[in-house]
């Protein structure tokens, strides 16, 4: 890996760690590595793909990401133990520039009542994990978790301790997402003046958005000399989410002036990786956020329009090209053909192997007969559905029918193939026709899970739009011999037919269940138990 330039802050996503923590965006290994890609083209300096020990699918995918991306260092989070720290070496060991990730609180709620110790001796144990984890890699990155709310004068002495045992980065969190961008800058200036080897050590910061101060924290803390930002596309994590990506690095370049930085992303990527990471997670954009979101460069009011028509600038801070926003007045028609679908998919960054090119083409047709033209953003939902599916289906919806009406039973029949080409056919009634056809097809699957959300969007203006959506199960899984852990899968399905689009993204939410409790059955035959 060349070293960083001075003047670049170093861009480390936690997308695939942090981001997946987020509640049912659980990707499998495929789908991570899909991501994982993507980051390294976009330009990311580090990935944080996993933590090696929380289970076998993790390390997984650790082990598989670190083969795989010679051009990042990829990163695995370890707690500060020495169990931890060998389990996530192992994980990184066919990396080109592998990292392990340690830490532990130094806030007096984490350090006394989470880990039961004094404070000298949670400063030891970090100390001894470091040196621990030198001894197997070059890289080592501390986290001081919780320092959002620690004594600044303890948080002093860890940093100290900890880069003198040979840490190459620290890692500020604001974990609670508790603190102002003013706290938190001064934090960081304080830690620059009152750690004496900090010359020794880059500073990174990993802000949550619990009260939506997190992209403010991490600019203030880079003005303050922070060189490593902890972001995640969309901004997904724990809770209210990490500290968003395409903020940061389009803070920074627009606002070039202020902080005279840049980072290493092509920035022309953000959106068409935004894209990804929500279909694949199955966590929406929301459509007023800030970069990526679907109004962020809508102007509907006529003075704005106006205003934009005549002089770009009147209301744009930045170009959308410059996010990789496509023109979405381009559409297409059944008349494009072949050709002129695969140069739109060309464009649009997509590009898919002969046989997905097939589906989308004959999924295009479809909807080009039902809606006549086909918009962008048709199209993205078209590609989710028939070429972004990184698991072999058991289960196949070849067909499903309703009858409803406000004086009739809601009724739905469904013919389902599975992966040895045998159909099923069955039937049920319901509240309402979403309701029997999901009650038929578990009368088929007999796959035991929870629906806990249900949401459906139109893709684009009128009525005949293409409708989206997204459903969410929770399921029990077991994690090895006497543990089962509640897990949550997402679906999305896309139809000009409501209906229709339910039964797919509920097909593919239980496809990826079956695809997880057979992943994890190998796993468990294969490998120990992770211990705890
Ligand atoms: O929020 C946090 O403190 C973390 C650490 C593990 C880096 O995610
Ligand atoms: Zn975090």
């Amino acid at each position: 890996m060349e070293s960083i330039p001075n003047g670049r802050v170093i861009v480390f996503d936690t997308t695939l760690r942090d981001g997946e923590q987020s509640p049912g965006a659980a990707l499998n290994v495929s789908e991570k590595i899909e991501i994982a890609h993507l980051l390294q083209e976009m330009g990311v300096d580090v990935i944080e793909a996993g933590f090696p020990i929380s289970s076998p699918g993790d390390f997984r995918a650790v082990q598989r990401i670190s083969r795989e991306i010679r051009g990042c260092v990829v990163c695995g989070l370890t707690r500060a133990n020495k169990q931890d720290i060998e389990v996530a070496a192992d994980a990184l060991r066919d990396a080109a520039h592998p990292r392990i990730h340690t830490g532990l609180g130094v806030s007096d709620v984490h350090v006394f009542h989470k880990l039961r110790l004094t404070r000298d001796e949670a400063l030891a144990r970090g100390v001894e994990a470091v040196r621990h984890a030198r001894r197997l890699v070059a890289d080592v990155e501390y986290f001081a978790e919780d320092a959002g709310r620690a004594e600044p004068a303890y948080l002093y002495r860890v940093l100290e301790a900890v880069i003198a045992a040979g840490a190459t980065v620290v890692n500020i969190p604001d974990t609670t997402g508790y603190t102002t961008p003013a706290e938190f800058g001064a934090l960081i200036r304080g830690i620059v003046a009152n750690v004496p080897n900090i010359d020794r050590a880059t500073i990174s910061v990993h802000c949550h958005n619990d009260l939506g101060m997190a992209t403010a924290n991490t600019l203030a803390a880079v003005t303050n000399g922070a060189r490593q930002v902890e972001v995640t596309v969309n901004g997904i994590g724990e809770r209210a989410g990490n500290t968003s990506l395409e903020e940061v690095v389009m803070a920074l370049r627009t606002r070039r002036s202020l902080w005279g930085l840049e980072t290493g992303i092509d920035t022309r990527r953000l959106y068409p990786v935004s894209r990804l990471v929500s279909q694949l997670t199955g966590i929406p954009v929301q459509p007023n956020k800030a970069i990526v979101g679907a109004n962020a460069f809508a102007h509907s009011s006529g003075i704005h329009q106006d205003g934009v028509l005549k002089e770009r600038t009147t209301y744009e801070i930045i170009d959308p090209r410059d996010v990789g926003i496509p023109d979405s007045e381009i559409i297409l028609s059944a008349r494009s053909g072949r050709a002129g679908l695969r140069h739109r998919l060309v464009e649009l960054g997509y590009t898919l192997a002969e046989d997905q090119f097939e589906k989308v083409y004959r999924r295009f047709l479809d909807v080009a007969d039902k809606k006549k033209t086909v918009d962008t953003r048709d199209l993205e939902a078209i590609v989710a559905d028939e070429a972004q599916v990184f698991f072999d289906e058991a289960y196949h919806l070849e067909h499903v029918q309703v009858a409803c009406g406000d004086h009739s039973i809601p009724t739905a029949t469904v013919r389902i193939r599975d992966a040895a080409g045998r159909s099923y056919c069955d039937a049920d009634h319901g509240a309402g026709p979403v309701d029997a056809v999901y009650r038929a097809i578990n009368r088929v699957i007999g796959e035991p899970n929870q629906l806990i959300e249900f949401s459906i969007q139109a893709v684009t203006e009128g009525i005949d739009a293409v409708g989206r959506v997204t459903v969410r199960i929770q399921a029990e899984q077991a994690v090895h011999e006497n543990g089962v852990a509640r897990r949550v899968f997402s679906g999305r399905g896309s139809d000009t037919d409501i209906v229709v689009a339910s039964a797919k993204a509920y097909m593919f939410a239980l496809n990826r269940l079956i695809a997880a409790r057979r992943e994890a059955a190998v796993q468990r035959a294969e490998e120990p138990a992770p211990v705890e």
